[in-house]
């Protein structure tokens, strides 16, 4: 094994693999993000040649999904980015509202949910939304890394994680197990549906109403960024939203989406 350092080749077969398999790009910048992650598996396994590695994760399902959860990022909170929120209590919700039938329901998708607390801010931010009651939404999370999505679906989360959470809302929405342990009301968990996905593949649900996909594209390049988000316009309503990141942008890329700029969030909307 060389002085834990990919050569060229090493890194351009990680790379290309990746990407392949998820869209995500690594370059030179991030290299040495990848480069640990790979050397520390590795390690663990008692592996010494990168190519050994690299014949395990590309040939076992087990492997592939460690290694992924070890390269992608679940940096999350709840309520983070909080305008986008009151964007969807005082904006998105009731606009949908006013065009859906009695009964109809809205259907939002969080795609790259990480660990739930995006999912679950949305379902607690319907809760609170005038004339919305618990049967008429419903929320599909979803997340490449499959142990985020078994701690997203468990919903029970350390004191430290609860900081971003409205106290009133605390109160409402989750029990205290213990002194530093909070869990989920069963009201809010029934609102969502966590599964993993990965979003180079087609999603299976159609008819959505709102997409939030925050920090996920971030990790893509251009092409996969075109790929997913037109992927995300064909499976939207009309009238459909999607949120992205802040740091995140459409521009330039040719996508069908109208941007609108509403109190310092961005919106995409498909008219
Ligand atoms: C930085 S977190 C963002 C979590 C959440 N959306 C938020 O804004 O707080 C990025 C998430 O995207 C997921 N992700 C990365 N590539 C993905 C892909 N190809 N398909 C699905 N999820 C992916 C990661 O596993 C991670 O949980």
């Amino acid at each position: 094994m060389n002085a834990l350092k990919l050569n060229r080749e090493e890194f351009d077969l990680f790379e290309e693999f990746i990407y392949r398999e998820s869209g995500i790009r690594f370059n030179l910048v991030n290299e040495c993000i990848l480069q640990s992650h790979i050397f520390s598996l590795m390690k663990e396994k008692g592996i010494k040649e990168v190519y050994d590695y690299y014949k395990l994760v590309s040939s076992n399902k087990n492997c592939l999904e460690e290694f992924f959860e070890n390269i992608t990022t679940g940096l999350t909170k709840f309520f983070r980015t909080d305008s986008d929120f009151k964007i969807l209590k005082e904006h998105v919700l009731p606009s949908l509202l006013k065009i859906k039938k009695r009964g109809d329901r809205i259907k939002i998708w969080c795609a790259g949910c990480s660990t739930g607390e995006e999912a679950y801010s949305i379902a607690m931010t319907c809760l609170e939304t005038e004339n919305i009651r618990e049967e008429n939404i419903k929320i599909f999370a979803t997340d490449l890394s499959l142990n985020s999505v078994i701690i997203a679906k468990e919903g029970i989360y350390d004191i430290e994680r609860m900081e971003t959470v409205p106290k009133i809302y605390l109160k409402k929405y989750f029990d205290k197990l213990s002194d530093d342990k909070y869990s989920v009301k069963d009201i809010v968990r029934s609102l969502i549906t966590f599964d993993y996905h990965n979003l180079i593949h087609k999603f299976n649900q159609y008819n959505i109403d709102i997409i939030f996909c925050r920090y996920v594209l971030i990790y893509f390049d251009n092409e996969s960024v075109k790929l997913t988000v037109n992927r995300f316009y064909d499976i939207l309503n009309r009238n459909g939203f999607l949120f992205i990141g802040h740091t995140e942008s459409l521009f330039g890329l040719d996508t069908k989406f109208k941007f609108a700029n509403l109190n310092n969030s961005i919106i995409y909307t498909k008219q």
